[in-house]
Parts: structure tokens; sequence; C-alpha cells
């Protein structure tokens, strides 16, 4: 299960983040916003850190102006692991070797078809596994 939230900033592509979940099969979870009042993102970062703490999701995708505001506030929660991307490459990499298990966006600073790229990237990309790598987020989280 997915679970996704944005603030007003993020709400236009998390609609476009939506379809393209529908589209490939992904179950998921809208946390809001649901239009574009104006809200405060760390209102929508919570609810879903602590879903991806709890177990109720596997994954998050959370989305504001920037991405950068609502990416701080989802890193305050220990065990999570928050990753802004606006790239491919970044997106693999996070997967990969930090076990990133939220996806954070810019609606304001990236197209909705990178997004739409590096969303699929974080989603189908596994954790390495890898010792050295695994050495890194243990000392993360302690
Ligand atoms: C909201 O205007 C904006 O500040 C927010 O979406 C985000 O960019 C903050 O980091």
């Amino acid at each position: 299960m997915i679970g996704i939230g944005s603030d007003h900033g993020g709400f236009e592509l998390k609609q476009e983040i939506l379809a393209l979940l529908k589209e490939n099969g992904f179950e998921y979870k809208d946390f809001g916003c649901y239009d574009e009042s104006s809200i405060d993102y760390p209102d929508v970062a919570k609810p879903v850190a602590k879903a991806v703490l709890d177990g109720t999701i596997g994954k998050g995708i959370l989305i504001c102006g920037t991405g950068i505001g609502i990416s701080i506030t989802a890193n305050k929660f220990k065990g999570i692991r928050c990753a802004l991307c606006s790239d491919h490459f970044s997106a693999v990499a996070t997967r990969e070797h930090n076990d990133a298990n939220i996806l954070a966006l810019g609606g304001r600073n990236i197209g909705p078809e990178v997004a739409k790229d590096i969303v699929m990237a974080f989603l189908t990309t596994e954790f390495s596994n890898d010792e050295r790598h695994k050495r890194r987020i243990n000392k993360i989280e302690n």
C-alpha cells in the first residue's frame, strides 16, 4: 500500500501521481489535501510518516511546492528516510543505497512527466541489501 499526501502547492501534481498509481495497479491511500485551499504541510507529512512507521503503508509519497518543507518534516520522525528527488538517478539510488521509505517531490519545480518517472523508479527499485549500505542506515537510526 502506498500513502500519498500533499499541501496545496503539491495538489495539482498529486492528482497526476494518483492517476499514475491507478493506471499501474498500485493500491494507495490518499492522505489529502483534497483541494487547493492553503494548508500547512506538516499536517500532511505527519500522518503519512506515522502510517509508514506503523506499517499501514509500505512507502509514502509527499508533495509540497518545493518538496523541501514536507521532506524536512517527514525526516523528523525516527525511522523515516525521506528523499527529496528531482531526477531519475537519485530516485533509484535512494532506494538502493538509503532504503528510503518516503519520496518527496516539488509540485512547483518539476514537471509532471519527470515526476511520474521518478515515482515509478522509486516504487520499482529494491534496496540493495548491501552490508555497507545497511551499516550506514543503522548509523542514521542510532
Ligand atoms: C506553500 O506555499 C509552500 O511554502 C510549500 O508548499 C513548500 O514549498 C514548503 O517547503
